[in-house]
């Protein structure tokens, strides 16, 4: 059996053979690409490629591309999702299409990693009629052949979507149609396609772990897009050949095909083992920890999924250049060392260890990442000096619980450890058991009804609930606050006034805003509300508030308001006016706090900037802001 490491090199050289050349790595960081975070799939950086530039290495690409997808990070912990991952990746640049492709990508599956051919099932587009886009018989026909070819059941079945997939489940089917899973395009959905952006239809290979159950929790029945994690996605090969236009779609230049297929997957199935954490690029990591905690990974799994998925993606972005900060990658990197230590808690380690698992994952990672030998010794001193901060924030928090020894420990003493000191709830409650204190009956209410009402305060910030507590964070929030309403008047200047605040958010770090939009901001969108903010911040608008009458703030000064926004008769409405004049260029309706002026918001050099623009719901869109 082959494990992960064999796999890639098998890959890579099966693809070479096959007159592909090899291209290195991007950088997690994406260059020159303003619009997301990270690099989160193989294509990204070859975007111009798949518009038609000529690539210098040719029109048949493979690589191994490090990828980030931190959009879920708190949801780590099951067998098969990660926030890094290696993605496998071949292209045709216009040469060869869905026939060699599908041949290719199951001849490697089944001949060189060895996968039984019977546990392998297909998905393939079932078309769209709004967007005029054919159902993708052609895949689907390529497929009944090598399914038949090997004796193999082949029968289609048209799912279309997830809640009909379980409802009817498989039919014995082996090649599956679908609609909204079987379009691929860097922002997930046909509809939030902005213009000039590729897509295509795909078709994914799923294998099936048979030994796992269905769980009904996730419908009636199991089928490949099924989220019980009986079948497994292994690859994706996405025939991208529309462009997005004003109209519709029209042709790209060429008819490409992106691959993309999960090595940490793949090397499951090559081991049939449902759990991705058992390959050998996790094996020795868990293995570690088992050592260091003396707990075994079946009775503390989550915990060390987190972990070892945690700091693998925390060595590849110190890898490429990435320091925790509190903005941008460096936050999430932050994030992601903080979780790993806050869950080594539970398996009872409490001596800095993180050095010791990015060891390992040097020597993992070391042969075929060879850039790691000269950056191996500075990603671990980053790693230590993140640990070792962070452990002095939670001594902090320890020492704050001491002082309170003599007293009854309270739900708003708890909460205060958790918001100001960042002191995990149950890490509050272990001291406080050591230390013998004593604990409140009640705490568990109060400490819950504070959560909920700091929650509330965050979400409904434009609505004034912040009622000072929020100690020195305030400033930053008011000027979050102020920000988001720069945003708002910004926003429907440029897209229009259909443009209406469906929530908001502030933090420390942020702030985030949800608002009606039917498509996703186009990048020279994005950069046109970043400048009138930034011009406006620069022009030094004075702050002001005044009470209304509620249908006077409404109907005749026309003051914003957030959509399902109850007020009472009277209301506290926010000016934001140019020096000199007497038209204010903001007008809402919100019970503040604000900053006095707007160039406040620029203090320390600070500028505006979107670092964050997508789906929320139908319909809405959530921006994610920054002043940095
Ligand atoms: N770009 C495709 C994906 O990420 C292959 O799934």
């Amino acid at each position: 059996m082959l494990n992960a490491q064999q796999i890639r090199q098998k890959y890579l050289d099966f693809f070479q053979a096959k007159g592909h050349q090899y291209i290195p790595a991007a950088l997690l960081v994406p260059q020159n690409d303003p619009t997301t975070l990270f690099t989160g799939s193989g294509m990204q950086p070859l975007i111009p490629y798949l518009l038609g530039e000529e690539h210098p290495k040719g029109k048949r690409l493979v690589n191994s591309q490090p990828c980030i997808r931190a959009q879920d990070i708190d949801e780590i912990g099951d067998n098969r999702h990660t926030t890094f991952f290696e993605m496998l990746g071949n292209w045709s640049l216009g040469d060869y299409f869905k026939k060699e492709q599908i041949n290719w990508f199951f001849e490697f599956l089944t001949k060189e990693i060895g996968l039984d051919p019977k546990k392998l099932y297909v998905t393939c587009f079932y078309g769209n009629r709004q967007f005029g886009i054919p159902k993708d018989t052609e895949s689907g026909s390529i497929w009944e052949e090598i399914f038949k070819h090997h004796a193999i059941d082949h029968k289609q079945v048209d799912l279309i979507n997830q809640e009909n997939g379980s409802k009817i489940g498989c039919q014995d089917g082996r090649i599956f149609y679908y609609q909204e899973k079987n379009w691929w395009c860097r922002v997930g959905k046909i509809e939030d396609m902005p213009i000039n952006e590729p897509g295509g239809p795909d078709t994914e290979i799923f294998y099936l772990f048979d030994q796992v159950n269905h769980d009904p929790k996730f419908g009636k029945y199991c089928h490949p897009n099924c989220d019980c994690g009986r079948f497994i996605e292994i690859g994706n090969s996405v025939f991208m050949e529309y462009l997005k236009t004003i109209k519709g779609f029209s042709p790209l230049p060429n008819k490409n095909v992106d691959f993309g297929g999960g090595l940490e997957r793949i090397a499951a199935a090559a081991i049939n083992s449902p759990d991705i954490f058992k390959i050998s690029l996790f094996e020795p990591i868990i293995r570690k920890l088992e050592f260091l905690s003396k707990k075994s990974y079946e009775s503390e799994t989550t915990a060390m999924r987190v972990i070892a998925d945690h700091l693998r993606g925390a060595f590849f972005l110190c890898l490429d250049g990435v320091i925790p900060s509190n903005k941008e990658q460096g936050y999430v990197l932050r994030r992601l060392i903080r979780r790993a230590i806050r869950f080594s808690f539970d398996l009872g380690i409490e001596n800095n260890f993180i050095s010791q698992i990015g060891e390992i994952i040097g020597n993992i990672f070391g042969d075929y990442f060879t850039q790691i030998k000269d950056k191996n010794n500075e990603i671990i001193q980053i790693l230590i000096k993140e640990e070792s901060l962070f452990r002095q924030t939670l001594r902090k928090g320890i020492r704050e619980l001491a002082k309170l020894k003599s007293k009854k420990l309270t739900g708003a003493d708890i909460f205060k450890l958790y918001d100001t000191y960042g002191f995990p709830l149950e890490l509050v409650l272990e001291e406080a058991f050591k230390n013998d204190l004593e604990i409140d009956q009640k705490w568990q209410e109060e400490y819950q009804k504070l959560i909920q009402d700091q929650k509330l305060r965050s979400q409904t910030a434009t609505k004034g609930t912040f009622k000072g507590g929020l100690g020195g964070h305030e400033l930053i929030h008011k000027k979050y606050h102020t920000a988001t309403h720069l945003m708002y008047r910004a926003l429907r200047d440029v897209l229009g006034d259909h443009v209406i605040q469906h929530g908001s958010n502030i933090t420390e770090e942020r702030l985030r805003f949800d608002f009606s939009h039917p498509q996703k901001m186009t990048p020279a969108e994005i950069k046109e509300v970043e400048d009138i903010v930034n011009q406006k911040i620069m022009e030094d608008l004075i702050v002001t508030f005044e009470e209304y009458p509620t249908d006077v703030a409404i109907n005749q000064l026309k003051a914003q308001g957030a959509f399902g926004d109850r007020y009472s008769d009277k209301v506290k409405v926010y000016k934001m006016t140019p020096k000199n004049e007497q038209e204010p260029f903001s007008i809402e309706i919100c019970g503040g706090p604000h900053v006095e002026h707007t160039n406040q918001l620029a203090q320390g050099g600070k500028r505006f900037k979107i670092i964050k623009e997508e789906s929320s719901s139908a319909g809405i869109r959530r921006i994610k802001a920054q002043l940095i």
